[in-house]
């Protein structure tokens, strides 16, 4: 039996810690936020637990979290490298990678891709459009009845990462769309449960045949389906003409040769993680969102009468309509802020001994940046607690963004999606709502607007019911 693990050396504070076990009884392993919340109460907005004999530094509040992602970002920018989710993923993307060579040279390629540079003629938002036909087409057939969004809209963010990734959608009901988006939901179940901590404190149990096992397998099934769509790439691409990411990352590759952080076996592992980055999070948030809308029909109503104005005439949206739409852009802000899809962001960890709030924190200790405590921090919002667009508006009614939104994290390791998620969900939000009206099903009972904690937080499941709204 190892020793109780010991605070030393100005380490925040916390609660004593068991041995072995360290503080992993006081967390609730289905939804720890609470407890978060509960310990960040008594020892301050810097404060450190044990998982097992790992200690880990959790992050509360604007201050704090500003101070180590942005202030000194750099201290704060790596990754844990040992965990159940990095033994599944083997260090192949970028999410996960630690701070590095390989991490800055994929994000950077990832960044100025995604904006839009070199892929062809199709911009992002005429592949975010013909997606958003099919959402119209399957919403349109279930007027007269009730439809459940949670697969649609999986399906659609998938289908833009999709045609991002390989210039190519799946139909709502393809067998490889649907292996894959199991495969995933399979890998996320493991590495957000009880077998995830316990593979990372029990060395012990890692080669066993038990249950996480499934995840590798998951993994191997994406890494399958990745090697297939590569090989299919390089047989069909025009070098110098790419027509989606792969072909740029193919390009970029020859152009840097061999002794570059750019190959093959990292490209499946890159798209891995943009696949998987993508769809959940932004799915995710249009389902908190349109549950949000059914319960509050003023809100809803409100922002079709906004864009009846704005899109007076006009054919679809635009992303720069955003600009004349304060309420909705306040909207949208708003379900981000209420949805808090990433409650705890990806864990950081330090690269070298650093500080914090005058704290010691020695390089390699694990840092949770608890995103919840921001979104809903009293001081930081006008309605911190309510479903209220005035948390984003000004008393002239423009749109404004307080420093506390941030459902992307900051930071050298902020979201690197963020520019898409934000034109997806106003395209589809607005498009959605421009022609029809979303309803609470009145035979459903009352709404459950509490969030199913996770990695990502999703909603419960429900049904809406939407009906077409006079053309206006
Ligand atoms: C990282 C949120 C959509 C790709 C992250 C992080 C958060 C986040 C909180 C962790 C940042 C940190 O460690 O400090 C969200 C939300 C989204 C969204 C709320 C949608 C509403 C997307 C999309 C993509 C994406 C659409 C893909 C294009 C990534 C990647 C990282 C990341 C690759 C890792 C960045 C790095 O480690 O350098 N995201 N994300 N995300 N996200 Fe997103």
């Amino acid at each position: 039996v190892k020793l109780q693990p010991q605070r030393v050396n100005n380490f925040p504070p916390g609660p004593p810690a068991l041995p072995i076990l360290g503080n992993l009884l006081q967390l609730s392993l289905s939804n720890p936020l609470k407890d978060f919340e509960r310990m960040k109460n008594h020892y301050g907005d810097v404060y450190s637990i044990f998982i097992g004999h790992r200690p880990a530094v959790i992050l509360n509040g604007l201050k704090a979290i500003k101070e180590a992602i942005i202030t000194k970002g750099s201290d704060y920018a790596g990754r844990p490298q040992d965990l159940f989710v990095n033994a599944i993923f083997q260090g192949k993307g970028v999410i996960l990678a630690d701070y590095g060579t390989n991490w800055k040279e994929h994000r950077r390629f990832a960044l100025i891709t995604l904006r839009n540079f070199g892929m062809g003629k199709k911009s992002m938002e005429d592949r975010i459009h013909e997606e958003i036909q099919y959402i119209l087409k399957t919403l349109e057939n279930s007027i007269g009845t009730t439809i459940s969004p949670q697969t649609l809209f999986h399906n659609a963010t998938s289908n833009i990462i999709s045609q991002v990734l390989f210039n190519t959608r799946f139909e709502y009901n393809d067998d490889i769309i649907t292996v894959i988006i199991r495969c995933i939901t399979e890998i996320t179940k493991y590495a957000n449960g009880a077998w995830a901590t316990l593979y990372d404190y029990l060395p012990m149990i890692q080669n066993l045949p038990l249950p996480f096992r499934e995840a590798f397998k998951s993994h191997k099934m994406c890494v399958c389906v990745g090697v297939s769509m590569v090989t299919e790439h390089m047989r069909n691409r025009i070098p110098g003409e790419p027509k989606d990411l792969l072909d740029c990352y193919l390009d970029e590759l020859e152009q840097r040769g061999a002794d570059s952080s750019f190959s093959h076996e990292r490209l499946i592992g890159f798209a891995i993680d943009l696949y998987g980055a993508g769809t959940d999070t932004t799915s995710n948030t249009l389902l908190t969102g349109f549950l949000y809308l059914m319960c509050y029909p003023d809100i809803q109503e409100r922002c079709q009468q906004e864009i009846d104005t704005m899109l007076d005439g006009k054919r679809c949206a635009s992303f720069e309509d955003r600009h004349n739409m304060p309420y909705v852009q306040a909207m949208i802000h708003e379900v981000q802020r209420i949805a808090n899809i990433v409650p705890l962001s990806i864990f950081h960890s330090t690269r070298k001994d650093t500080e914090l709030m005058g704290y010691s924190i020695p390089r390699g200790t694990m840092i949770i940046e608890n995103l919840t405590s921001v979104l809903n921090e009293e001081g930081e919002w006008k309605f911190p607690h309510d479903f209220n667009p005035e948390n984003f508006l000004n008393e002239q009614g423009e749109f404004v963004k307080p420093e506390a939104f941030m459902p992307f994290s900051a930071g050298p390791r902020m979201c690197l999606g963020e520019g898409l998620a934000r034109m997806e969900l106003f395209l589809i939000m607005v498009t959605l709502l421009r022609k029809y009206k979303f309803i609470w099903p009145e035979d459903a009972g009352k709404p459950d607007l509490t969030l199913v904690y996770g990695i990502t937080m999703t909603t419960q499941p429900y049904r809406m019911r939407v009906q077409v709204r006079a053309i206006q």
